[in-house]
């Protein structure tokens, strides 16, 4: 293994003396406001520091602060919610600048020194048993990262750059890839950053991982979680150490894990830092590819609804592929989807075999001699049969743009819930989309988007 490749990389991203300077001093500063803010509102509560700065796995450059605002186990959920936030702008008030963020409960998001600042209230727990929010694991993945670590820091940071740039980092539903904390474990677990690059195909071969050993510990528990996630089919199965409920690669998609394994393997046979860092994909023209497959592009633009990705990007999805599932059923091949937004304006691309098709469609009807097949009969005018059953003939627009119109209007497309009236209000365009949009055509029609092979 060419040892220089990783050399350079982790001169990139391991953080300089100065910057942990600044980030410890940042800490200790900050620590010291949210306790003198906690007596002063009078509260029992216990601030703690949790995320990849307290576990010392952040890249260079990139050290939001997460932190944490525990309450005793016994507070009301309401109370929780109400005095955390209570607390959280009281801190933010002594910080540069701050807003309100919505997660499962309310939290604070500050700016202090030019670093974003997350003050997160939740429960002071000490086990797995005593978890009530979602958040309220992240003290005892602080705890359990800290304790097992063993110095492996510079690997975990050298999984998590090469996770990003291959475009896998991130549990956020519109990623699906692998968590900070994923990567943490599989570095603990297996030792070193090329050590889980090697396990990428035993890993999926051996489904289950469960560094804490909860099988042996909490056997009844950990089968229900690994029987439910085999149900679920999903790529990994690895036991929370902090809870034996969960699995930490519970939002793996099997796509994006896909990607890591094509990538862990050319990397193995070739390294090079352009996996780390991956120069931006060369442009090219989509109109060339439009005419090289022979194939068209449908673009729907709409104004953006203003709502948060996590909420948007599903929803974009799971029209796209409402559009794709209603085309097909008219007979119009869809080749992909790909959807997304720029400025105030979302899109849905549509890569489809053509654009029109013929006037008829052939309606298939029921028996004839039911009251269905004589009621199919009297309703319409080219009628056949072939053995029992009825035919049709059936006028049908031609164009695709009347057609996603008909579909929309409709509802014989299934939309996502906040986009429905927007979509609605769609411009359409035909092989050919605004020049803000021309890089991101190409990428999709070239597959370069998917990024399993570029
Ligand atoms: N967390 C989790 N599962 C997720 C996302 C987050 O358990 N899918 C918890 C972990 O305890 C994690 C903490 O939330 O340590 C903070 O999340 P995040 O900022 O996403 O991860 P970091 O570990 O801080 O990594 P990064 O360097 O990317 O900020
Ligand atoms: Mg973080």
């Amino acid at each position: 293994m060419d040892i220089s490749v990783i050399e350079n990389v982790l001169k990139k991203i391991r953080p300089t003396e100065e910057e942990r300077a600044f980030v410890n001093g940042l800490m200790m500063e900050l620590g010291e406001i949210a306790e003198e803010t906690v007596e002063e509102l009078g509260l029992e509560v216990k601030p703690y520091f949790v995320g990849s700065l307290a576990k010392d796995t952040y890249l260079a450059g990139d050290h939001d602060v997460d932190l944490f605002l525990a309450f005793p186990l016994e507070t009301p959920p309401e109370e929780l919610r109400e005095k955390g936030l209570e607390l959280g702008k009281a801190i933010a008030e002594k910080l540069d600048s701050h807003e309100v963020a919505y997660a499962e409960h309310p939290y604070v998001r500050a700016s202090y020194k030019g670093v974003s600042v997350d003050l997160v209230p939740c429960y002071n727990v000490n086990s797995w048993r005593d978890v009530k929010t979602a958040v309220d694991r992240s003290i005892l993945h602080t705890r359990w990262v800290n304790e097992s670590i063993k110095g492996k820091n510079d690997e975990v940071r050298l999984l998590k750059r090469f996770l990003k740039g291959i475009n896998t980092y991130g549990s956020e539903i519109y990623v699906r890839g692998f968590s900070g904390y994923l990567a943490e474990i599989l570095v603990i677990k297996y030792g070193s950053f090329l050590d889980v690059l090697k396990k990428a195909d035993f890993m999926l071969r051996q489904k289950i991982i469960d560094p804490e050993n909860w099988l042996r510990k909490e056997p009844e528990i950990a089968m229900r979680t690994v029987k439910r996630e085999v149900e679920l089919d999903r790529p990994l199965i690895v036991l929370d150490p902090v809870d034996p409920r969960r699995n930490v690669a519970a939002n793996l998609s099997w796509e994006r894990y896909g990607v890591f394994y094509f990538n862990a393997m050319e990397f193995l046979e070739e390294p090079s830092t352009k996996f780390f860092f991956p120069e931006k994909a060369e442009a090219g023209d989509y109109l060339d590819e439009l005419r090289r497959k022979g194939t068209h592009l449908v673009t729907l633009i709409f104004g953006k609804p203003d709502l948060i990705d996590d909420l948007l990007l599903p929803q974009l999805e799971k029209s796209a592929r409402g559009l794709e599932r209603a085309l097909e059923r008219e007979g119009f091949g869809v080749l992909g989807w790909n959807c997304g937004y720029s400025g105030d304006k979302a899109f849905i691309m549509l890569e489809v075999e053509r654009v029109e098709r013929p006037a008829v469609k052939i309606h298939p009807g029921p028996e004839f001699f039911t009251e269905r097949g004589r009621d199919f009969y009297r309703k319409n005018e080219r009628v056949w049969l072939r053995g029992k059953m009825l035919y049709a003939e059936k006028r049908v627009k031609e164009n695709i743009l009347d057609v996603i119109s008909e579909l929309l209007e409709k509802n014989q497309a299934s939309l996502g819930k906040n986009l429905r009236e927007a979509v609605k209000d769609a411009d359409f365009l035909v092989d050919y989309v605004p020049s803000e949009l021309e890089g991101e055509a190409y990428l999709f029609l070239s597959r370069k988007k998917e990024g399993l092979k570029v």
